[in-house]
Protein backbone atom coordinates (compact mmCIF):
# COMPACT_ATOMS: atom_id res chain seq x y z
CA UNK A 1 0.00 0.00 0.00
CA UNK A 2 1.18 3.49 -0.76
CA UNK A 3 1.55 5.32 2.66
CA UNK A 4 -0.47 8.02 2.98
CA UNK A 5 1.83 10.95 2.45
CA UNK A 6 2.79 9.31 -1.09
CA UNK A 7 2.28 11.83 -3.91
CA UNK A 8 1.51 11.03 -7.42
CA UNK A 9 4.49 8.84 -8.06
CA UNK A 10 4.16 7.41 -11.72
CA UNK A 11 6.77 5.84 -13.51
CA UNK A 12 7.56 8.04 -16.84
CA UNK A 13 7.28 6.41 -19.73
CA UNK A 14 9.78 8.22 -21.35
CA UNK A 15 12.25 6.70 -19.54
CA UNK A 16 12.16 3.12 -20.70
CA UNK A 17 13.86 4.51 -23.59
CA UNK A 18 17.40 4.96 -23.82
CA UNK A 19 18.52 8.00 -24.85
CA UNK A 20 21.89 9.03 -26.90
CA UNK A 21 24.47 11.51 -25.78
CA UNK A 22 25.48 11.94 -28.92
CA UNK A 23 22.88 13.05 -31.12
CA UNK A 24 20.70 15.82 -29.88
CA UNK A 25 23.68 19.03 -28.93
CA UNK A 26 21.75 21.68 -27.25
CA UNK A 27 23.27 25.31 -26.22
CA UNK A 28 23.85 23.55 -22.63
CA UNK A 29 25.38 20.02 -23.70
CA UNK A 30 28.90 19.62 -22.72
CA UNK A 31 30.19 16.05 -22.74
CA UNK A 32 28.98 13.33 -24.11
CA UNK A 33 30.61 13.58 -27.77
CA UNK A 34 30.69 9.92 -28.53
CA UNK A 35 31.02 8.55 -32.44
CA UNK A 36 28.99 6.05 -33.76
CA UNK A 37 31.77 3.56 -33.25
CA UNK A 38 31.22 3.92 -29.09
CA UNK A 39 28.52 1.41 -29.56
CA UNK A 40 30.61 -1.28 -29.13
CA UNK A 41 33.00 -1.99 -26.69
CA UNK A 42 35.83 -4.63 -26.47
CA UNK A 43 36.61 -6.15 -22.66
CA UNK A 44 40.33 -6.04 -21.70
CA UNK A 45 42.20 -9.36 -21.61
CA UNK A 46 39.24 -12.46 -20.90
CA UNK A 47 38.25 -12.74 -24.69
CA UNK A 48 34.73 -12.36 -23.77
CA UNK A 49 32.44 -11.32 -26.65
CA UNK A 50 31.93 -7.57 -27.52
CA UNK A 51 28.92 -5.63 -25.58
CA UNK A 52 27.07 -2.85 -26.18
CA UNK A 53 26.82 -1.24 -23.09
CA UNK A 54 23.32 0.68 -21.42
CA UNK A 55 21.39 1.25 -18.98
CA UNK A 56 18.99 -1.23 -18.15
CA UNK A 57 15.42 -1.25 -16.14
CA UNK A 58 14.95 -3.85 -13.62
CA UNK A 59 13.57 -5.99 -16.03
CA UNK A 60 15.25 -6.30 -18.44
CA UNK A 61 18.08 -7.55 -16.11
CA UNK A 62 18.68 -11.07 -16.28
CA UNK A 63 21.07 -13.05 -14.45
CA UNK A 64 23.23 -15.54 -15.92
CA UNK A 65 22.14 -18.84 -16.22
CA UNK A 66 18.59 -17.49 -15.18
CA UNK A 67 19.57 -17.37 -11.62
CA UNK A 68 16.42 -16.33 -9.36
CA UNK A 69 15.73 -16.11 -5.44
CA UNK A 70 18.83 -17.00 -3.14
CA UNK A 71 21.10 -17.90 -5.95
CA UNK A 72 20.71 -14.34 -7.31
CA UNK A 73 20.74 -12.83 -4.32
CA UNK A 74 24.32 -14.38 -4.12
CA UNK A 75 25.03 -12.79 -7.28
CA UNK A 76 24.16 -10.16 -5.17
CA UNK A 77 21.89 -8.37 -7.28
CA UNK A 78 17.74 -8.76 -6.04
CA UNK A 79 15.05 -6.31 -6.72
CA UNK A 80 15.74 -3.93 -3.38
CA UNK A 81 12.19 -2.17 -3.50
CA UNK A 82 8.83 -4.62 -2.53
CA UNK A 83 5.40 -4.33 -2.24
CA UNK A 84 4.54 -1.11 -3.97
CA UNK A 85 3.47 -1.03 -7.59
CA UNK A 86 3.36 2.89 -7.77
CA UNK A 87 7.30 2.87 -6.81
CA UNK A 88 9.88 2.59 -9.67
CA UNK A 89 11.60 -0.85 -9.71
CA UNK A 90 15.64 -0.80 -8.33
CA UNK A 91 17.62 -3.64 -8.88
CA UNK A 92 20.42 -2.73 -5.60
CA UNK A 93 23.58 -4.70 -4.64
CA UNK A 94 22.07 -6.99 -1.19
CA UNK A 95 25.76 -8.46 -1.39
CA UNK A 96 29.38 -6.68 -1.07
CA UNK A 97 30.18 -5.20 -3.79
CA UNK A 98 33.64 -6.66 -4.66
CA UNK A 99 36.67 -7.01 -7.03
CA UNK A 100 34.63 -10.27 -7.63
CA UNK A 101 31.53 -9.32 -9.18
CA UNK A 102 32.79 -6.08 -11.46
CA UNK A 103 35.37 -5.59 -13.59
CA UNK A 104 36.43 -3.07 -15.93
CA UNK A 105 35.98 -3.27 -19.65
CA UNK A 106 37.56 -1.07 -22.16
CA UNK A 107 36.15 0.46 -24.72
CA UNK A 108 36.91 0.39 -28.94
CA UNK A 109 36.76 4.08 -29.08
CA UNK A 110 39.93 5.02 -26.75
CA UNK A 111 39.10 4.20 -23.19
CA UNK A 112 41.77 1.98 -21.70
CA UNK A 113 41.23 0.50 -18.20
CA UNK A 114 43.50 0.99 -15.52
CA UNK A 115 46.55 -1.10 -15.68
CA UNK A 116 45.46 -4.90 -15.17
CA UNK A 117 46.81 -7.37 -12.06
CA UNK A 118 46.55 -11.18 -11.91
CA UNK A 119 43.92 -12.18 -9.47
CA UNK A 120 46.43 -14.41 -7.05
CA UNK A 121 48.54 -11.35 -7.01
CA UNK A 122 46.47 -9.35 -4.58
CA UNK A 123 46.98 -9.06 -1.24
CA UNK A 124 44.83 -7.56 1.78
CA UNK A 125 45.74 -4.49 3.20
CA UNK A 126 44.38 -6.15 6.38
CA UNK A 127 47.77 -8.57 6.31
CA UNK A 128 49.86 -5.51 5.55
CA UNK A 129 51.46 -4.39 8.62
CA UNK A 130 50.07 -1.57 10.75
CA UNK A 131 49.00 0.60 11.98
CA UNK A 132 49.80 2.47 9.91
CA UNK A 133 49.35 0.00 7.52
CA UNK A 134 52.82 -0.24 5.67
CA UNK A 135 54.37 1.61 8.93
CA UNK A 136 55.69 5.24 9.47
CA UNK A 137 55.08 8.19 11.53
CA UNK A 138 51.26 9.54 11.19
CA UNK A 139 50.46 11.73 8.61
CA UNK A 140 48.78 14.60 8.99
CA UNK A 141 46.90 16.17 6.13
CA UNK A 142 46.89 20.25 6.42
CA UNK A 143 44.70 23.17 4.71
CA UNK A 144 46.21 23.76 1.03
CA UNK A 145 46.44 27.85 1.48
CA UNK A 146 48.86 27.45 4.91
CA UNK A 147 51.52 24.78 3.33
CA UNK A 148 55.08 26.11 3.58
CA UNK A 149 57.20 26.52 0.79
CA UNK A 150 59.32 23.20 1.18
CA UNK A 151 55.97 21.35 1.40
CA UNK A 152 54.66 23.00 -1.51
CA UNK A 153 58.59 21.60 -3.46
CA UNK A 154 57.49 18.54 -1.95
CA UNK A 155 54.40 18.35 -3.41
CA UNK A 156 54.83 19.53 -6.99
CA UNK A 157 58.06 17.31 -6.93
CA UNK A 158 56.04 13.86 -6.21
CA UNK A 159 53.00 15.13 -8.64
CA UNK A 160 55.98 15.63 -11.58
CA UNK A 161 57.49 12.38 -10.93
CA UNK A 162 54.04 10.70 -10.91
CA UNK A 163 53.58 12.00 -14.53
CA UNK A 164 57.11 11.55 -15.76
CA UNK A 165 56.25 7.76 -15.18
CA UNK A 166 55.15 5.65 -18.08
CA UNK A 167 51.29 5.62 -18.42
CA UNK A 168 51.76 1.57 -17.98
CA UNK A 169 53.18 2.34 -14.52
CA UNK A 170 50.26 1.98 -12.32
CA UNK A 171 51.60 4.86 -10.21
CA UNK A 172 51.52 7.73 -12.90
CA UNK A 173 49.09 10.46 -12.91
CA UNK A 174 47.79 8.82 -16.02
CA UNK A 175 47.21 5.47 -14.51
CA UNK A 176 46.05 7.45 -11.43
CA UNK A 177 43.61 9.80 -13.73
CA UNK A 178 41.96 6.76 -15.47
CA UNK A 179 41.27 4.99 -12.18
CA UNK A 180 38.68 7.57 -11.83
CA UNK A 181 37.55 7.41 -15.43
CA UNK A 182 37.01 4.07 -15.13
CA UNK A 183 35.12 3.99 -12.05
CA UNK A 184 32.91 6.87 -12.54
CA UNK A 185 32.18 6.48 -16.23
CA UNK A 186 30.50 3.18 -16.19
CA UNK A 187 33.16 1.48 -18.00
CA UNK A 188 32.97 -0.90 -14.56
CA UNK A 189 30.37 -3.59 -15.02
CA UNK A 190 28.39 -6.47 -13.16
CA UNK A 191 29.72 -9.12 -15.28
CA UNK A 192 27.24 -11.52 -13.46
CA UNK A 193 24.17 -10.20 -15.60
CA UNK A 194 23.87 -10.87 -19.20
CA UNK A 195 24.07 -8.21 -20.72
CA UNK A 196 26.14 -6.33 -18.03
CA UNK A 197 24.89 -3.60 -15.92
CA UNK A 198 27.22 -0.57 -15.34
CA UNK A 199 28.77 -0.06 -12.07
CA UNK A 200 29.65 3.71 -10.81
CA UNK A 201 31.15 5.26 -7.36
CA UNK A 202 28.87 7.82 -7.47
CA UNK A 203 25.17 7.99 -5.94
CA UNK A 204 25.61 5.75 -3.80
CA UNK A 205 26.73 4.79 -0.13
CA UNK A 206 29.96 3.90 -1.87
CA UNK A 207 31.12 7.28 -2.66
CA UNK A 208 32.98 8.28 0.61
CA UNK A 209 34.59 5.12 1.25
CA UNK A 210 35.92 4.92 -1.92
CA UNK A 211 36.94 8.12 -2.98
CA UNK A 212 38.76 7.91 0.51
CA UNK A 213 40.78 4.26 -0.87
CA UNK A 214 41.38 6.30 -3.54
CA UNK A 215 43.18 8.88 -2.86
CA UNK A 216 44.53 7.06 0.29
CA UNK A 217 46.72 5.11 -2.55
CA UNK A 218 47.38 8.54 -4.71
CA UNK A 219 48.86 9.92 -1.25
CA UNK A 220 51.21 6.87 -0.74
CA UNK A 221 52.50 6.94 -4.01
CA UNK A 222 53.66 10.57 -3.42
CA UNK A 223 55.38 9.83 -0.43
CA UNK A 224 56.55 6.81 -2.20
CA UNK A 225 58.48 8.67 -4.93
CA UNK A 226 59.59 11.49 -2.42
CA UNK A 227 60.92 9.25 -0.15
CA UNK A 228 59.23 10.72 2.31
CA UNK A 229 56.59 8.46 4.40
CA UNK A 230 55.12 11.58 6.29
CA UNK A 231 53.55 12.96 2.99
CA UNK A 232 50.54 14.07 3.85
CA UNK A 233 48.10 15.06 1.04
CA UNK A 234 47.00 18.64 1.53
CA UNK A 235 43.01 19.45 1.53
CA UNK A 236 41.09 21.98 -0.29
CA UNK A 237 39.86 24.00 2.95
CA UNK A 238 37.06 25.48 0.76
CA UNK A 239 34.73 24.85 4.14
CA UNK A 240 36.59 27.98 5.87
CA UNK A 241 36.18 31.55 4.64
CA UNK A 242 40.02 31.83 4.58
CA UNK A 243 40.06 28.94 1.81
CA UNK A 244 36.74 29.72 -0.15
CA UNK A 245 39.49 30.57 -3.54
CA UNK A 246 41.91 28.51 -5.19
CA UNK A 247 44.95 27.83 -3.31
CA UNK A 248 47.81 29.50 -4.57
CA UNK A 249 49.57 26.28 -5.08
CA UNK A 250 46.92 25.27 -7.88
CA UNK A 251 47.39 28.72 -9.69
CA UNK A 252 50.87 28.88 -10.98
CA UNK A 253 51.03 27.73 -14.89
CA UNK A 254 54.34 26.63 -14.22
CA UNK A 255 53.72 24.12 -11.45
CA UNK A 256 52.68 20.42 -12.10
CA UNK A 257 49.91 20.92 -9.48
CA UNK A 258 48.07 23.70 -12.00
CA UNK A 259 45.72 22.77 -14.98
CA UNK A 260 44.78 24.62 -17.73
CA UNK A 261 41.26 22.99 -18.37
CA UNK A 262 39.83 25.27 -15.78
CA UNK A 263 36.82 28.04 -15.51
CA UNK A 264 39.61 30.75 -15.70
CA UNK A 265 37.12 33.12 -14.49
CA UNK A 266 35.60 31.55 -11.96
CA UNK A 267 38.81 30.32 -10.27
CA UNK A 268 40.16 33.59 -9.86
CA UNK A 269 36.96 34.23 -7.76
CA UNK A 270 35.83 33.64 -4.38
CA UNK A 271 34.14 30.02 -4.56
CA UNK A 272 30.23 30.20 -4.50
CA UNK A 273 28.92 26.46 -3.40
CA UNK A 274 25.74 27.39 -4.68
CA UNK A 275 26.96 28.02 -8.25
CA UNK A 276 24.56 26.82 -10.99
CA UNK A 277 26.92 25.73 -14.29
CA UNK A 278 26.86 28.68 -16.54
CA UNK A 279 26.87 30.70 -13.99
CA UNK A 280 23.09 30.89 -13.19
CA UNK A 281 21.48 31.21 -10.09
CA UNK A 282 18.21 31.80 -9.79
CA UNK A 283 17.93 33.14 -6.25
CA UNK A 284 20.08 35.48 -4.66
CA UNK A 285 22.83 34.75 -2.10
CA UNK A 286 21.87 37.06 0.47
CA UNK A 287 18.72 38.71 1.31
CA UNK A 288 20.39 41.57 2.84
CA UNK A 289 23.00 44.35 1.40
CA UNK A 290 25.71 42.50 2.89
CA UNK A 291 28.75 42.69 0.12
CA UNK A 292 29.56 40.48 -2.79
CA UNK A 293 32.21 38.70 -1.20
CA UNK A 294 30.86 38.38 2.21
CA UNK A 295 27.91 37.44 1.38
CA UNK A 296 28.97 34.56 -0.93
CA UNK A 297 30.83 33.20 2.09
CA UNK A 298 27.88 33.71 4.59
CA UNK A 299 26.12 31.24 1.75
CA UNK A 300 29.11 28.84 1.68
CA UNK A 301 28.90 28.31 5.77
CA UNK A 302 25.46 27.74 5.71
CA UNK A 303 25.44 25.64 3.03
CA UNK A 304 28.17 23.48 4.46
CA UNK A 305 25.98 23.91 7.73
CA UNK A 306 22.90 21.93 5.61
CA UNK A 307 25.21 18.97 4.21
CA UNK A 308 26.23 18.13 7.71
CA UNK A 309 22.84 19.04 9.36
CA UNK A 310 21.68 15.82 8.22
CA UNK A 311 20.57 12.69 11.22
CA UNK A 312 21.33 9.48 9.39
CA UNK A 313 24.41 7.68 7.82
CA UNK A 314 21.62 7.18 4.52
CA UNK A 315 21.02 11.40 4.23
CA UNK A 316 24.66 11.79 4.17
CA UNK A 317 26.26 8.95 2.29
CA UNK A 318 23.08 7.73 -0.11
CA UNK A 319 21.69 4.18 -0.13
CA UNK A 320 23.57 0.82 -1.48
CA UNK A 321 24.01 1.23 -4.64
CA UNK A 322 21.43 0.01 -7.19
CA UNK A 323 22.42 -1.58 -11.06
CA UNK A 324 18.86 -0.05 -12.16
CA UNK A 325 16.77 1.98 -11.01
CA UNK A 326 16.39 4.54 -8.34
CA UNK A 327 19.91 5.60 -7.22
CA UNK A 328 20.32 8.08 -4.27
CA UNK A 329 23.36 10.12 -3.32
CA UNK A 330 23.80 11.62 -0.18
CA UNK A 331 24.25 15.35 1.41
CA UNK A 332 28.10 14.64 1.42
CA UNK A 333 27.97 13.91 -2.38
CA UNK A 334 25.12 16.05 -4.01
CA UNK A 335 26.43 19.18 -2.36
CA UNK A 336 29.69 21.62 -1.73
CA UNK A 337 31.03 18.38 -3.53
CA UNK A 338 29.87 19.15 -6.80
CA UNK A 339 29.72 22.66 -6.66
CA UNK A 340 33.42 22.64 -5.98
CA UNK A 341 33.58 20.62 -9.31
CA UNK A 342 31.20 23.08 -11.19
CA UNK A 343 32.71 26.38 -10.12
CA UNK A 344 36.20 24.62 -11.00
CA UNK A 345 35.04 23.24 -14.36
CA UNK A 346 32.32 24.61 -16.23
CA UNK A 347 32.99 24.32 -19.69
CA UNK A 348 29.23 26.39 -19.62
CA UNK A 349 30.35 29.53 -20.01
CA UNK A 350 32.87 31.36 -22.53
CA UNK A 351 36.23 30.33 -20.49
CA UNK A 352 37.44 27.06 -21.09
CA UNK A 353 37.04 24.62 -17.94
CA UNK A 354 36.00 21.29 -18.87
CA UNK A 355 38.33 18.68 -16.65
CA UNK A 356 36.90 18.93 -12.83
CA UNK A 357 33.91 20.08 -14.30
CA UNK A 358 32.64 16.68 -15.98
CA UNK A 359 33.30 13.48 -13.96
CA UNK A 360 35.24 11.54 -16.83
CA UNK A 361 37.93 13.91 -16.70
CA UNK A 362 37.57 15.01 -13.01
CA UNK A 363 40.87 13.48 -11.81
CA UNK A 364 43.06 14.79 -14.66
CA UNK A 365 43.33 18.10 -12.50
CA UNK A 366 45.47 17.62 -9.60
CA UNK A 367 43.26 20.27 -7.17
CA UNK A 368 40.95 16.94 -7.70
CA UNK A 369 43.05 15.24 -5.14
CA UNK A 370 42.81 18.61 -2.47
CA UNK A 371 39.28 18.41 -2.95
CA UNK A 372 38.58 14.68 -2.23
CA UNK A 373 40.70 15.04 1.01
CA UNK A 374 38.46 18.27 1.99
CA UNK A 375 35.06 15.83 1.21
CA UNK A 376 37.00 12.86 3.44
CA UNK A 377 37.36 15.22 6.05
CA UNK A 378 34.01 16.63 6.23
CA UNK A 379 33.16 12.48 6.12
CA UNK A 380 35.72 12.58 9.06
CA UNK A 381 34.11 15.68 10.94
CA UNK A 382 30.27 14.69 10.15
CA UNK A 383 30.82 11.92 12.72
CA UNK A 384 32.84 13.55 15.15
CA UNK A 385 30.87 16.68 15.63
CA UNK A 386 27.99 15.03 16.70
CA UNK A 387 27.82 11.83 18.70
CA UNK A 388 24.87 10.72 17.40
CA UNK A 389 26.20 10.73 13.81
CA UNK A 390 27.14 7.12 12.92
CA UNK A 391 28.16 5.27 9.51
CA UNK A 392 26.35 2.14 8.80
CA UNK A 393 26.97 0.10 12.17
CA UNK A 394 26.87 -3.39 11.55
CA UNK A 395 25.36 -3.29 7.86
CA UNK A 396 28.42 -6.26 6.76
CA UNK A 397 27.10 -5.59 3.27
CA UNK A 398 28.42 -2.02 2.94
CA UNK A 399 31.41 -2.80 5.16
CA UNK A 400 32.49 -5.86 3.66
CA UNK A 401 32.25 -4.29 -0.19
CA UNK A 402 36.14 -3.99 -1.12
CA UNK A 403 37.87 -2.67 -4.03
CA UNK A 404 41.68 -3.59 -5.32
CA UNK A 405 44.24 -0.66 -5.90
CA UNK A 406 47.62 -0.51 -7.10
CA UNK A 407 50.04 0.85 -3.80
CA UNK A 408 53.17 2.49 -3.16
CA UNK A 409 54.64 -0.75 -4.11
CA UNK A 410 52.78 -1.38 -7.06
CA UNK A 411 51.25 -4.86 -5.44
CA UNK A 412 47.29 -4.68 -6.08
CA UNK A 413 45.87 -4.24 -2.56
CA UNK A 414 42.21 -5.55 -1.50
CA UNK A 415 40.75 -2.61 0.97
CA UNK A 416 37.14 -3.16 1.88
CA UNK A 417 35.10 -0.62 3.57
CA UNK A 418 35.81 -1.45 7.37
CA UNK A 419 39.30 -1.02 6.80
CA UNK A 420 38.72 2.88 6.02
CA UNK A 421 36.40 3.94 8.60
CA UNK A 422 38.79 5.86 11.02
CA UNK A 423 41.35 8.34 9.16
CA UNK A 424 44.18 6.78 12.27
CA UNK A 425 43.99 3.22 10.91
CA UNK A 426 45.44 4.13 7.74
CA UNK A 427 47.62 6.29 8.97
CA UNK A 428 46.74 9.55 8.79
CA UNK A 429 44.83 12.27 10.37
CA UNK A 430 43.38 16.02 9.62
CA UNK A 431 45.28 18.68 11.42
CA UNK A 432 42.69 20.20 14.12
CA UNK A 433 41.37 24.04 13.54
CA UNK A 434 40.54 26.17 16.04
CA UNK A 435 37.08 26.83 14.17
CA UNK A 436 34.56 25.13 11.81
CA UNK A 437 32.58 28.57 11.42
CA UNK A 438 30.03 26.78 9.30
CA UNK A 439 28.93 24.49 12.83
CA UNK A 440 26.89 27.36 14.03
CA UNK A 441 25.85 28.71 10.89
CA UNK A 442 22.39 27.44 10.85
CA UNK A 443 20.17 28.94 8.66
CA UNK A 444 17.57 31.54 9.74
CA UNK A 445 14.22 32.02 8.57
CA UNK A 446 13.62 34.98 5.83
CA UNK A 447 12.84 38.00 7.11
CA UNK A 448 10.01 40.16 5.24
CA UNK A 449 7.88 36.79 4.03
CA UNK A 450 4.08 38.44 3.77
CA UNK A 451 2.52 34.99 4.54
CA UNK A 452 -1.34 35.19 2.66
CA UNK A 453 -3.87 33.32 4.84
CA UNK A 454 -5.02 31.51 2.11
CA UNK A 455 -2.32 29.70 0.18
CA UNK A 456 -3.11 29.28 -3.51
CA UNK A 457 -2.45 25.73 -4.82
CA UNK A 458 -1.63 24.17 -7.76
CA UNK A 459 -2.96 21.00 -9.12
CA UNK A 460 0.50 19.03 -10.29
CA UNK A 461 0.77 15.88 -11.84
CA UNK A 462 3.84 14.11 -12.42
CA UNK A 463 6.00 13.41 -14.45
CA UNK A 464 6.83 16.72 -14.60
CA UNK A 465 9.40 17.71 -16.73
CA UNK A 466 11.01 21.19 -15.15
CA UNK A 467 11.41 24.31 -17.27
CA UNK A 468 14.08 27.33 -16.43
CA UNK A 469 12.53 30.16 -15.85
CA UNK A 470 9.07 28.41 -14.58
CA UNK A 471 8.70 27.39 -10.65
CA UNK A 472 6.67 24.89 -9.92
CA UNK A 473 4.41 25.14 -6.52
CA UNK A 474 2.88 21.80 -5.11
CA UNK A 475 1.33 20.97 -1.88
CA UNK A 476 2.90 18.20 -0.03
CA UNK A 477 0.84 16.20 2.69
CA UNK A 478 2.98 15.26 5.70
CA UNK A 479 2.94 11.69 7.08
CA UNK A 480 0.36 11.03 9.81
CA UNK A 481 1.74 10.69 13.47
CA UNK A 482 4.10 8.52 13.86
CA UNK A 483 2.31 6.40 16.22
CA UNK A 484 3.96 7.92 19.78
CA UNK A 485 4.00 11.00 20.69
CA UNK A 486 8.26 11.62 19.33
CA UNK A 487 8.33 12.01 15.73
CA UNK A 488 10.79 10.69 13.71
CA UNK A 489 12.65 13.29 11.66
CA UNK A 490 10.80 14.16 8.14
CA UNK A 491 12.79 14.40 4.81
CA UNK A 492 11.43 15.53 1.44
CA UNK A 493 11.85 13.21 -0.83
CA UNK A 494 12.29 14.33 -4.55
CA UNK A 495 12.31 11.45 -7.45
CA UNK A 496 14.07 12.75 -10.53
CA UNK A 497 14.74 11.48 -13.75
CA UNK A 498 17.70 13.30 -15.40
CA UNK A 499 20.37 12.95 -18.22
CA UNK A 500 23.63 11.56 -16.95
CA UNK A 501 25.30 13.44 -19.54
CA UNK A 502 23.53 16.94 -18.78
CA UNK A 503 23.87 19.63 -15.46
CA UNK A 504 20.96 19.32 -13.82
CA UNK A 505 20.47 21.97 -10.85
CA UNK A 506 17.19 23.03 -8.84
CA UNK A 507 16.98 24.67 -6.00
CA UNK A 508 13.98 23.90 -3.47
CA UNK A 509 11.55 25.89 -0.98
CA UNK A 510 9.71 24.98 1.67
CA UNK A 511 6.65 27.54 2.99
CA UNK A 512 7.33 30.65 0.67
CA UNK A 513 4.48 32.24 -0.47
CA UNK A 514 4.59 32.79 -4.54
CA UNK A 515 6.64 35.65 -5.97
CA UNK A 516 8.33 35.93 -2.79
CA UNK A 517 11.12 33.61 -3.64
CA UNK A 518 13.68 36.97 -4.15
CA UNK A 519 13.22 37.08 -0.29
CA UNK A 520 15.11 33.63 0.59
CA UNK A 521 18.94 32.92 0.19
CA UNK A 522 20.88 29.57 0.90
CA UNK A 523 20.95 31.55 4.25
CA UNK A 524 17.48 31.10 5.11
CA UNK A 525 15.78 27.62 6.66
CA UNK A 526 13.33 28.03 4.00
CA UNK A 527 15.51 27.28 1.23
CA UNK A 528 15.74 23.04 1.79
CA UNK A 529 18.54 22.84 -0.61
CA UNK A 530 19.52 21.93 -4.11
CA UNK A 531 20.08 18.67 -6.56
CA UNK A 532 22.93 18.92 -8.82
CA UNK A 533 24.29 16.88 -11.25
CA UNK A 534 27.46 16.67 -12.50
CA UNK A 535 27.55 15.68 -16.17
CA UNK A 536 29.02 11.63 -16.82
CA UNK A 537 30.79 11.62 -20.20
CA UNK A 538 33.68 13.11 -21.06
CA UNK A 539 37.46 11.35 -20.99
CA UNK A 540 38.55 8.77 -23.39
CA UNK A 541 35.27 7.90 -25.21
CA UNK A 542 33.28 4.92 -24.41
CA UNK A 543 29.99 4.68 -23.19
CA UNK A 544 28.48 8.16 -24.34
CA UNK A 545 25.53 6.06 -26.60
CA UNK A 546 22.44 4.64 -25.46
CA UNK A 547 23.31 5.51 -21.73
CA UNK A 548 19.89 6.09 -20.97
CA UNK A 549 18.15 8.31 -18.43
CA UNK A 550 19.04 8.15 -15.01
CA UNK A 551 16.60 8.06 -11.98
CA UNK A 552 17.70 9.19 -8.33
CA UNK A 553 15.52 10.02 -5.22
CA UNK A 554 17.28 12.86 -3.17
CA UNK A 555 16.39 13.67 0.47
CA UNK A 556 16.19 17.28 1.83
CA UNK A 557 16.74 17.37 5.53
CA UNK A 558 13.63 19.05 7.13
CA UNK A 559 13.41 18.27 10.91
CA UNK A 560 15.23 21.67 11.60
CA UNK A 561 13.51 23.39 8.90
CA UNK A 562 10.27 22.88 10.39
CA UNK A 563 11.61 23.49 13.55
CA UNK A 564 12.70 27.08 12.38
CA UNK A 565 9.61 27.78 10.51
CA UNK A 566 7.44 26.41 12.94
CA UNK A 567 5.38 24.58 10.76
CA UNK A 568 5.38 21.46 12.60
CA UNK A 569 1.37 21.49 13.41
CA UNK A 570 0.74 22.01 10.06
CA UNK A 571 -0.41 18.87 7.96
CA UNK A 572 1.02 20.27 4.65
CA UNK A 573 4.24 21.66 3.51
CA UNK A 574 4.25 24.09 0.37
CA UNK A 575 7.18 23.29 -2.12
CA UNK A 576 8.40 25.52 -4.75
CA UNK A 577 11.19 24.16 -7.01
CA UNK A 578 13.44 26.77 -8.63
CA UNK A 579 14.82 25.25 -11.75
CA UNK A 580 18.51 26.48 -12.19
CA UNK A 581 19.66 23.81 -14.94
CA UNK A 582 16.59 22.67 -15.26
CA UNK A 583 15.51 21.53 -18.82
CA UNK A 584 16.78 17.90 -19.23
CA UNK A 585 14.83 17.37 -15.20
CA UNK A 586 12.11 15.53 -14.76
CA UNK A 587 10.30 15.62 -11.09
CA UNK A 588 8.64 11.88 -10.98
CA UNK A 589 7.67 12.42 -7.95
CA UNK A 590 7.31 14.19 -4.37
CA UNK A 591 6.91 13.38 -0.92
CA UNK A 592 7.68 13.40 2.26
CA UNK A 593 9.12 10.61 4.07
CA UNK A 594 9.79 9.87 7.70
CA UNK A 595 13.13 8.59 8.78
CA UNK A 596 13.49 5.46 9.42
CU1 LIG B 1 34.39 10.75 -8.16
CU2 LIG B 1 34.32 14.45 -6.99
O1 LIG B 1 34.13 12.68 -7.87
Amino acid sequence: MASPCFLLLQPLAASASATSCTNKRRPRRVSCNATPSSRSSTPTGDGEEDMQPRRLDRREVVLVGGLTGAAAANLGLMPALAGDDTEPAATCITAPITDKLIKCVSSSDGFRCPVAYLPEDVIDLASLPGPPPTGGPLRVRRPAHLLDAAYVKKYEAGVRMMKALPDDDPRSFKSQATIHEAYCNFHYKFLTTTPPVDFDVHFSSVFAPWHRMYIYFYERIIGELTNDPAFALPYWNWDSPDGMSLPAIFANPASPLYDAKRNQENVKSTIDLNLGPGKQNDLPLCSSTEDGDSCVKAANLCTVYRQMAVDTAAQFHGDRFCAAGVKAPGSLENAAHTAVHIWTGDPLSANAGEDMGVLGTAARDPVFYSHHSNVDRLWHLWRSTDPGHADFVGDEDWLQTSFVFYDEKRRPVRIRVRDVLEPGNLGYAYEARERLEWLDKRPKPATGIDRPTVKPSDVVSFPLALKNGRKEYLTVKRPEKNGGSKKAPEVLVIDVDIDPCEYAKFDVLVNVPRGQEGKVSPQNSEFAGSFVNLPHGGGDGGMKVGMGRLKLAYRFALRELIEDLRCGGDATLDVTLVPVAGEMVVVDGVRVELLK
